[in-house]
Formats: C-alpha cells, sequence, structure tokens
C-alpha cells in the first residue's frame, strides 16, 4: 500500500531533506586524501544531530554507523572504518535524516583529489541517470517508466545497472511501497500521483552488473571488481509536479 503524504507531513520532509543537501554541500569541501571514512561518518552523524534530527540509518536493521561510505569497487552500503582516501578514490556518501517522524535520504559521490577518466565518466553519467529518471518521475506516468528511462540511458554510455538494490517510497518509515526499480520495461506498476514521496537511487557499475555482498552482511560490491557509483534524491510529487527535496546548492 502507497502511503500518500499530507501537505505537513511533506514540510517536514523538505526540513529534513534541506539539512541532508546541507550536510552533502559540507562533504564537497572536507572530501580529500588522507581523510578517513569514519571521520566521514563522524561529520554526518554530528551535522544531522547538531540540527535537531536524528541519523537514521543508525541502527536501521542493525546497521551500526550514520552514513554508508562505498568506496570504488563498493556499490552501497560500505562501513565506514579507518581506512584514510587516497588521491584517485572515488566515494558515495549515503545518509538518511529523520525529523519528527519523517524521513530524507540521498546519497551522492565524490571524487579524491585528481581521478582517471572513466572514474569521471562514470560519475558523470551516473548523475545524468538520476536526473533522466526524476524527469521520467512526472504525474501520470508509472512507477517503472522511471528505471526503464534510467537503464536504457546508462547502457547507452557502455555501463551497467545494478539490479540487487532498488529506490523506495519513503516517509514515516524509511523503506515504503512503492518499489523503485532503475532497469526494466516501461508502463507497469502504479500511477505517479499528488503525495507519492520516493526516492530514486541509480547504483551504475563500469563491468558487469552483478554484486556481491561481504562477510559483515553489508558492503556490497561489485563481482567483477569494477568501479561503481550512486546518486539518489528524495522526490515528493505536489500539485506542481515532481519537486527534489534533497537538491543541494
Ligand atoms: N539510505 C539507504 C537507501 O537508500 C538505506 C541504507 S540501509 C541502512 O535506502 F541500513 F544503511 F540504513
Ligand atoms: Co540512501
Amino acid at each position: 500500500m502507497i502511503v500518500l503524504k499530507s501537505r505537513h507531513e511533506i514540510g517536514l520532509m523538505k526540513e529534513a531533506g534541506k539539512v541532508v543537501a546541507g550536510c552533502h554541500e559540507a562533504l564537497r569541501e572536507i572530501i580529500r586524501p588522507g581523510l578517513t571514512t569514519l571521520e566521514i561518518d563522524q561529520f554526518v552523524e554530528s551535522f544531522i544531530t547538531k540540527h535537531g534530527m536524528e541519523p537514521a540509518q543508525k541502527g536501521y536493521r542493525g546497521y551500526p554507523f550514520a552514513a554508508c561510505t562505498s568506496v570504488n569497487d563498493v556499490v552501497c552500503h560500505g562501513f565506514p572504518s579507518e581506512y584514510a582516501l587516497q588521491e584517485g578514490d572515488i566515494i558515495t556518501v549515503d545518509m538518511v535524516a529523520l525529523h519528527k517522524g519523517m524521513h530524507a535520504d540521498s546519497a551522492w559521490s565524490y571524487a579524491v583529489g585528481e581521478i582517471s577518466d572513466e572514474a569521471r565518466r562514470l560519475m558523470e553519467v551516473t548523475e545524468r541517470a538520476l536526473y533522466i529518471g526524476i524527469e521520467a518521475a512526472v504525474p501520470g506516468n508509472q512507477i517503472s517508466d522511471i528505471g526503464h528511462a534510467i537503464q536504457t540511458y546508462v547502457e547507452s554510455q557502455g555501463f551497467s545497472v545494478v539490479r540487487d538494490f532498488i529506490g523506495h517510497g519513503i516517509g514515516r518509515q524509511m523503506h515504503e511501497s512503492p518499489e523503485v526499480l532503475h532497469f526494466g520495461p516501461p508502463h507497469r506498476g502504479p500511477r505517479i500521483r499528488k503525495g507519492m514521496a520516493f526516492t530514486i537511487e541509480p547504483m551504475v557499475n563500469v563491468g558487469s552488473y552483478e554484486c556481491k555482498v561481504d562477510d559483515d552482511g553489508w558492503t556490497a560490491r561489485t563481482a567483477d571488481g569494477s568501479l561503481s557509483i550512486q546518486y539518489e534524491h528524495t522526490l515528493v510529487i505536489t500539485d506542481d509536479g515532481v519537486e527534489i527535496i534533497t537538491q543541494q546548492s
């Protein structure tokens, strides 16, 4: 069942989304070689809590950290650690803020110093894929139109779209209906309508789309060791159409 959000609830989600976007903007300034992924996690946790909100990923289904920090071949859900970022790394940082019962979720990717042409192109294609998905998220379209647009674009660029992790409805729960696939045929699933809130969060691999999960039960990597990147926004559908509530300035 898809829970439609009231104007009040959307207002709270927008406040949470502003904090998440602000945190990503701040990360853009501090991410550099030598910073550990644990320091990124601590930065995210204190940024969200100092704005009076909760870092909702911490404790979610036993996930131990405020942020997911996914470096190079890590697709998603990478554990923060003592690993110090190195020149040439690419990292996706994923976070969720919980504000007065409502969630906002966004993952963004960062280059550490100078990166390879391949890594740069992967970042550009994946960010573009997110916005192509958002363009398909217009009221009246169906949910699967989003994934179809994303897959068509990503594969035209020679990369692949991860199947094992998908976007989701969001609101009082971090994960709600509907499922938002980033691949597959168009014209399936519920129609997009006012009051819906969901994420679009494509993960794109240079090589094959297959993933494997480490023994920690969380860290998902590309099966072939190739690079992977993710960009994620939370969207709400209002009278004016699609609104990105985690947009950075
Ligand atoms: N923010 C993630 C998402 O996009 C959720 C990560 S699972 C968690 O759905 F355990 F880390 F919270
Ligand atoms: Co997320």
